[in-house]
């Protein structure tokens, strides 16, 4: 089960994402916003984010207008590593290397075609672990310090 979650500028995006989520039969919840008007990323991206924390969602897709907010925003509590994407390289990439558990959209950025590829490469790609496992403890050590 994953989590999305958008503010206002991310909105539109969000239900392409959505519908095409459940065209793939992946469940996934939504915690808002739920319509158009103008509202504070940090909200929604918080929500999301100690959700998957705390492992009630396995991942999160969060939209804002560029998505930069929303992933500055969720990469402030621990546990969580969400990639900003724009393109299924670094999207295969977040996953394999960073082993990413959220990723941000820019619903102002990318149109939406773009969009549910990075989100299919995201959702199906594993961690290498190895190496990478090691420096992504790395990163979780840095919370410690
Ligand atoms: C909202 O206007 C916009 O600032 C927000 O969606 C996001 O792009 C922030 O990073």
């Amino acid at each position: 089960m994953i989590v999305i979650a958008s503010d206002h500028a991310g909105f539109d995006l969000k239900q392409e994402i959505m519908a095409h989520l459940r065209e793939q039969g992946v469940k996934f919840e939504d915690v808002g916003t739920f319509n158009r008007e103008s509202c504070h990323y940090p909200v929604f991206a918080e929500k999301a984010a100690r959700g998957v924390a705390d492992g009630t969602w396995e991942k999160g897709i969060l939209v804002c207008g560029t998505g930069l907010g929303m992933s500055m925003a969720a990469n402030k509590i621990p546990g969580i590593r969400c990639a900003l994407l724009s393109d299924c390289f670094s999207a295969e990439m977040a996953r394999a290397h960073n082993d990413a558990n959220m990723m941000a959209l820019g619903g102002r950025v990318i149109g939406p075609e773009l969009a549910k590829r990075i989100v299919d490469t995201f959702l199906n790609t594993g961690f290498m672990g190895g190496k990478h496992e090691l420096r992504v403890n790395m990163i979780r050590d840095l919370e410690k310090k």
